[in-house]
């Protein structure tokens, strides 16, 4: 049984990446610090899986835990790298903060990765690395814009560093992945998205509305050049999206990979736009949402969708789930952790 480590692997990507790792025979060693997750989800991993994955509770901005780490599990044949602060907003208030949560972090672990007898290595990394794209749907090709955030810019920089490291250590292999928009949850509603405090993105606050503890959703803004005025995304079921880091890892692990440092767009290929999204949810759970039109939000894009085609045909991965599955899935996830 391989040992695969998974860092943030509580989080909301990480929880349903492990599922999917367990499902596939994968010995999982999770790393969290729970600064925004809670020990309860091993309690919904064990559920759904019947196998509670090690959990080693590891602050990574602290280098000699992380070489400590390495030194105990020296057996480890593949690292999934999410541990990471995520909040765009916040970023830009505390991006010293950002920059070493993020990017030191990355450092130590990738120092530790490259002594492994087997380096293989995935990042989380994101569409946002693209800003505005001029062509959409959006390839691996299209040009890396100057980031928005301190956010964003811990992604490029990431992916700058992974790119160098392996440009220098013949036998590290990594992938990125670059994720669009992630929501839902998985089926048995025991893991899902857990925001602290006001949600930041738009099915968590949809959710916490229709359950009641919001009073209305502002659409921000609806002047933009789309369809109906409204922003678009390309919003991926996070069990799709699980699925794509296990092909991807699997990929490392037989050697199949083409270079020793790859890049991916994960996303469904179609765009929705937030009123879609709504009218999506509306539907799924035959309630009326409250929602009001208010101006645009500080450094959102107006249209990001994927070109699926290089991770279709090059990892033999694609998504399964439709919008409303995966608005349905996030619905029953909140009702299931408000008692509704
Ligand atoms: C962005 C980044 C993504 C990053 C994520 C982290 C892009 C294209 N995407 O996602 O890479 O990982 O932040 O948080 O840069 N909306 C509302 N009302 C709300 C909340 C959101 O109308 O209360 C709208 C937004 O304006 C946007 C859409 O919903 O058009 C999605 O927003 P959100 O869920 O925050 O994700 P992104 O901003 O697309």
């Amino acid at each position: 049984m391989k040992k695969i480590l998974v860092t943030g692997g509580l989080g909301f990507i990480g929880s349903h990446t492990v599922v999917e790792l367990q499902n596939e025979g994968f010995e999982v060693v999770i790393i969290d610090d729970l600064s925004n997750s809670s020990i309860d989800v091993l309690d919904g991993i064990e559920a759904i899986t019947n196998q509670k994955p090690i959990f080693e509770r590891l602050d990574l901005k602290n280098k000699l835990d992380v070489e400590q780490f390495f030194q105990n599990h020296n057996d480890i044949s593949g690292v999934i790298h999410f541990a990471a602060s995520k909040a765009v907003g916040e970023s830009v208030e505390k991006p010293l903060w950002y920059y070493e949560n993020n990017l030191n972090t990355l450092i130590y672990i990738l120092k530790e990765v490259t002594r492994l007898n087997a380096s293989n290595f995935i990042f989380s990394s994101s569409c946002t690395v693209y800003g505005q794209a001029e062509e959409l749907p959006i390839t691996e090709n299209s040009p890396v814009k100057l980031a928005e955030s301190p956010y964003g810019n811990t992604k490029q920089i990431g992916e700058e560093i992974i790119k160098d490291t392996c440009k220098v250590v013949p036998h590290m292999n990594a992938i990125a992945l670059r994720y669009f928009n992630p929501i839902g949850a998985h089926s048995s509603a025991k893991i899902g998205e857990l925001p602290i405090g006001v949600p930041q993105n738009l099915v968590p606050f949809i959710t916490q509305t229709a359950a009641g503890l919001r009073d209305c959703l502002s659409v921000f803004g609806d002047d933009y050049p789309t369809p109906d005025g409204t922003c678009v995304r390309d919003y991926i079921h996070v069990v799709d999206l699980a699925k794509a880091h296990v092909v991807a890892l699997q990929r490392l692990i037989d050697g199949k990979n083409d270079s020793n440092y790859e890049t991916f767009n994960l996303g469904t290929g179609v765009g929705s736009s937030v009123l879609e999204v709504i009218q999506s949810f509306e539907k799924v759970s035959g309630l009326p949402l409250n929602y009001k039109i208010a101006p645009r939000r500080e450094g959102d894009v107006n249209s990001a969708y994927a070109h699926t085609e290089k991770a279709n045909t090059i990892l033999g991965w694609k998504t399964q789930s439709t919008l409303d599955e995966a608005m349905l899935s996030a619905w029953n996830w909140e009702k299931n952790i408000r008692n509704l």
